[in-house]
């Protein structure tokens, strides 16, 4: 467990949905996706899709680009507490009811379900050679499965609950973080293992392509090791908790981020904090370096997925900016337009806009849910006997989607004000046509 309340991923839902509640109005003109705070991030290798997963239980993929979301995956029951994206072009989702789940584009349902561990899972890692993946749980183990397939098996057992893991470049050993405050580099061929205590809980690490591991301890500060475990130095990157830590491509950054929100950007070879970035999106959950660009993508507490420049500390935007549809554009001054930005990542308005991760709302008045054509469903929806109306849909976001459509992958969203509900629905009516 991270060295925070474990209650905290519940408290922090709580929070979100009051949050939700007293901030309706501004929230509903945000474009966001997640129904809850972005507790983990990845990035493809190519650095086109970013995958991110949230307390809200739901992981979603987006263009970073394009800035729209391409699918919702939806296949736990809990939070989603680490996400990795493989060299082969699918995704991995672990939580906090245990599993971690394969997913290739374009499906779905989850491909495989390689582990299942006893208590949550805090962390993956993908072995250097990619064939590999690794989960750290607070169950206290490490497991490790093929990813071409095969059974997994228990690479370490510790007292303690685990909060990170990390691969040797090598491949042939793993490095662990601990509630215990030890950091354990553990040979995978059965050698002896080197435990180094820290002193304090290990809440997330990340090991460089020289070997080097950086370390972020609970009370702010990251330690940086060499693969043997000698300690080269520290730094203060926060004041409180460290939650996540990355390094950039080229290895020669170290962007830590701490509970209350801050991330400083860290250069390694001098351990100097280089800058800390400030700005809209804070407190931040999860980060992940941008393969390909000097970006730097965070997720926070506001439920988006925002760009940073790495090397000016510049704020870029959030990912979710779909472009507006023509709808959008001919209606712009309707009051309803925009409380639909927060719709507009996952769904099209127009004839030919097509489906994104949610389908086309194009002809959705007077349809029945579940069967806009060419779009994948979840069982829940198809099952339903619901006919969308202006009616049918106020109440949908009334009282949320995970009320009124038990079973749906569409993230959970409410919009509290009663004339922002009926702005949006007015505006859905007559941007499809139906008015
Ligand atoms: C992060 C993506 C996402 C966002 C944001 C989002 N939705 Fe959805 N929506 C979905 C998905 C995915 C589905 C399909 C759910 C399923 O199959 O269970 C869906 C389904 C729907 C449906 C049912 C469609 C049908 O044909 O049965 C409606 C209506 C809808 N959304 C409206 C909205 C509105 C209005 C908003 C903004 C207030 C919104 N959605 C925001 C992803 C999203």
């Amino acid at each position: 467990m991270l060295a925070f309340p474990r209650s905290l991923a519940r408290l922090t839902r709580a929070a979100a949905a009051c949050l939700a509640i007293l901030a309706a109005p501004a929230a509903a003109q945000e474009m966001r996706g997640h129904g809850g705070p972005v507790r983990a991030l990845a990035v493809a290798p190519d650095g086109r899709l970013a995958l991110s997963g949230s307390f809200d239980s739901s992981a979603i993929l987006w263009d970073i680009d394009q800035g729209l979301a391409v699918s919702v995956l939806r296949g736990h029951d809990s939070s989603v507490n680490a996400v990795a994206a493989l060299a082969d072009g699918r995704f991995v989702t672990a939580g906090e009811d245990g599993r971690v789940l394969i997913w290739r584009m374009g499906r779905p349902e989850p491909e495989a379900r390689p582990i299942t561990h006893e208590a949550p899972v805090a962390a993956l890692a993908l072995s250097p050679d990619g064939r590999s993946l690794a989960s750290a749980s607070w169950d206290g183990t490490v497991r490790i499965a093929p990813l071409a397939g095969g059974e997994a098996r228990v690479a370490t057992t510790q007292r303690g609950p685990l909060n990170a893991v990390g691969f040797a470049p090598d491949g042939r050993s793993i490095v662990t973080g601990g509630h215990d405050g030890a950091l354990r580099i553990i040979p995978l061929d059965g050698g002896t293992e080197r435990v180094v205590e820290l002193g304090l809980p290990v809440n997330a690490l990340a090991v460089a392509a020289d070997g080097e591991i950086a370390a972020g301890l609970a009370d702010g500060r990251v330690i940086v090791l060499s693969a043997a475990g000698q300690q080269r130095g520290q730094i203060r990157a926060a004041e409180t908790p460290i939650v996540a830590v990355g390094l950039s491509p080229d290895g020669r950054r170290i962007a830590a981020a701490g509970i209350r929100g801050s991330v400083a950007i860290i250069d390694r070879q001098g351990l100097a904090v280089e800058r800390v970035l400030v700005g809209p999106g804070l407190p931040v959950w999860s980060l992940a370096f941008r393969p390909g660009t000097e970006e730097l993508l965070t997720g926070g507490g506001d439920r988006l997925v925002r760009r940073w420049l790495a090397t000016s500390g510049e704020h870029l935007g959030a990912v979710i900016m779909a472009r507006p549809t023509d709808a959008l554009t001919r209606l712009a001054d309707h009051p309803g337009a925009e409380v639909f930005r927060a719709c507009a990542a996952c769904h099209t308005l127009d004839p030919d806009g097509g489906n994104r991760a949610g389908p086309t709302l194009h002809g959705v008045i007077g349809r029945r849910i579940g069967t806009a054509p060419g779009y994948d469903f979840s069982p829940a929806l198809r099952s339903m006997d619901i006919v969308w109306t202006k009616e049918t849909i106020a109440r949908l976001f009334e009282i949320g989607p995970t009320a009124y459509t038990p079973g749906t992958k569409m993230p959970e969203q409410r919009v509290t004000d009663p004339e922002d509900l009926k702005d949006l629905v007015d505006f859905i009516a007559k941007a499809t046509g139906a008015e």
